[in-house]
């Protein structure tokens, strides 16, 4: 693409990137609040009106600049669209660690044309990073270009994932775990999904891997990665939930086989 060339979607990238500074503001200003939280699937998965919030000014911009698109968002958005194009939204992805005043939380918002991501967005708003991505137009952290790390062994990994709410799938999880870590460099456990794939696209992890998340848990991460030079491929879940993992091609070869082989 020449530099003059406008890449396609680039007003959709704009407008989510704005859209996820202004929903990260609210959540910003929600923290000094005293918050009613209840809990979804399992006693420690935690929703707030933040995380209800959030969504609410999303679907709103959505709806009024884009009103032809689907929509679907963590809190319960579904608007039925003709477009053909779907956002998929996570209002607040780490609830968790927002919960507990720990900064490692993000606005996640998708745009997906048919079955393939077009615009990701991932927004931390404590420390004000920007991860985007449009389809074919690269990777970025606050406007600068990001690359994936190349490819290592697996004794060389340093593997980000996380874990579901539901203790049936926890124990799973963790036995899966449990048997990678002593082959790899380290696991590290951040509590966002969608910043942790941001993290395997700017170099500071090598691959990440959950086996049951939501779609919108990694929407937007999946297109981050991708633009920045990485593969994302799905993993046997369980129904409900999508199982993601995503590095550089040769490293995500790697963990795949000690996964098949634990
Ligand atoms: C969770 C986070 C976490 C991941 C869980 C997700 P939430 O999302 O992304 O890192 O391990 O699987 O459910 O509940 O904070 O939006
Ligand atoms: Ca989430
Ligand atoms: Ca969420």
């Amino acid at each position: 693409m020449s530099q003059l060339e406008t890449p396609r979607y680039s007003a959709e990238l704009d407008f989510a990137i704005d859209i996820a500074r202004a929903a990260g503001a609210l959540l910003l200003r929600y923290r000094e609040r005293a918050l009613s939280v209840t809990t979804k699937s399992s006693s420690s998965d935690p929703v707030s009106e933040a995380d209800r919030d959030s969504e609410s000014l999303v679907v709103d911009a959505i709806r009024t600049r884009f009103p032809l698109d689907s929509i679907l968002g963590e809190e319960g958005a579904s608007v039925e669209g003709s477009s053909g194009r779907q956002w998929i939204i996570d209002p607040l992805d780490g609830t968790v660690n927002y919960l507990y005043g720990r900064d490692e939380w993000a606005v996640s918002i998708a745009l997906w044309d048919g079955d393939q991501p077009v615009v990701g967005v991932v927004y931390q708003p404590t420390t004000e990073t920007c991860y985007a991505a449009g389809r074919g137009g690269g990777a970025t952290r606050n406007g600068s270009v990001i690359r994936i790390a190349t490819t290592q062994e697996l004794g060389g990994c340093l593997i980000a994932t996380g874990f579901a709410y539901e203790p049936r799938l926890r124990e799973r999880q963790a036995a899966e775990i449990a048997a990678l870590l002593p082959r790899v460099r380290d696991i590290r456990r951040g509590g966002s999904a969608a910043l942790d794939l941001c993290s395997v696209a700017d170099g500071r992890a090598d691959v990440y891997f959950e086996r049951f998340v939501r779609t919108w848990d990694v929407a937007a991460g999946h297109l981050v990665v991708e633009e920045a030079g990485g593969q994302v491929v799905s993993l046997a879940s369980e129904a409900g939930y999508v199982g993601v993992i995503a590095g550089v091609a040769g490293t995500v070869e790697h963990v795949l086989s000690a996964l098949a082989r634990p």
